[in-house]
């Protein structure tokens, strides 16, 4: 199965990275990466960083776009760090970037398999440039899918989720381009959480990886303590990672989406159409409820295959 990941590394990004590499059935093509949780060159760093730690620096990563293809970039350190990964220091990485940029390596990596899954767990904005000035990429995504967006609450406002909010032009575009698409939004993702316990098994495991994802995600958990009053947090990405890896864990509505972009009280809001009242000509898929369980099962089984 080869997935190609766009993200903005991100405690939760890079533990999606920790989680695909631990799971056999698929490849991982590339990463390119976008400004977002923090900016773009930390978020290339973070990716070649997680890579070389899990002993995977041969898969290419390249920094696409900095920024939102309208608005200012507004990044996310409260909840990530100051280095997108907790502030845990983790060490340069030997590899350097690919040569050509984010939006050519995910054009190429597309364009070389005759179906790959492209994964984005980040502001759409390279995969918003990416269609639009290669369409020839079009036939080879078998799916899109997203983490972003919500049927519900937001986290960024009331009304709109952090990578929909970011560039709400880019996530209209790229839901109106017809390629199909799934929604992984936090009404997903919010049915899946991590607490301390979760991370002391992580510990338990005696690897490196699992040591630094408890390590990087505690700061996360904090984070979420702080605001939510538990220790139950989403891990947003990761749980997209897999449902990307694992449709059948993942209950969909077909319905028509957009997003709004210049609302005053709701700029990033996905509208989503539960009741069927518009007939899209295609429609998305909107994920509703997933198998919980499972993915804890998936992402601790995954940081276990690590030596
Ligand atoms: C999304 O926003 C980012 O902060 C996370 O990495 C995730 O992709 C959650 O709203
Ligand atoms: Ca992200």
């Amino acid at each position: 199965m080869p997935i190609f990941l766009d993200c903005d590394p991100g405690i939760d990004d890079a533990f999606a990275i920790m989680v695909l590499l631990g799971i056999k059935r698929l490849t991982l093509l590339g990463i390119s990466t976008v400004g977002g949780n923090v900016p773009l060159e930390l978020t290339s760093l973070n990716a070649r960083r997680v890579l070389e730690l899990c002993g995977r620096g041969e898969i290419p990563v390249a920094g696409g776009r900095p920024g939102p293809l309208q608005k200012t970039l507004v990044s996310a350190e409260e909840v990530h760090g100051r280095d997108g990964l907790g502030n845990i220091s983790l060490p340069e990485p030997a590899a350097p970037e690919a040569k050509g940029g984010g939006i050519s390596l995910l054009v190429d990596k597309i364009l070389s398999v005759p179906r790959a899954i492209l994964l984005a767990t980040a502001p759409l904005t390279n995969v918003a440039v990416a269609l639009a000035e290669h369409p020839e990429i079009r036939s080879h995504i078998q799916r899109i899918v997203w983490m972003g967006g919500s049927t519900s609450f937001g986290n960024v406002t009331p009304a709109a989720e952090y990578n929909a909010w970011a560039d709400p032009e880019a996530a209209r575009q790229v839901i109106r381009s017809g390629v199909p698409f799934v929604m992984v939004g936090l009404n997903v993702t919010h049915q899946v959480a991590l607490d301390r316990a979760t991370l002391a098994h992580y510990r338990a495991l005696g690897n490196r990886v699992a040591a630094t994802a408890a390590q990087m995600l505690d700061f996360y958990v904090t984070f979420h303590e702080q605001v939510a009053g538990t220790d139950r947090s989403p891990i947003h990405d990761a749980v997209a990672a897999v449902a990307a890896v694992y449709p059948a864990s993942l209950r969909t509505a077909a319905c028509a989406v957009d997003v709004e972009t210049t609302g005053e009280l709701t700029e990033g809001a996905t509208v989503v159409d539960l009741r069927g009242l518009v007939a899209p000509e295609r429609p998305i898929e909107v994920g509703m409820d997933v198998d919980a369980e499972f993915h804890l099962e998936v992402m601790r089984d995954a940081l276990a295959s690590f030596a």
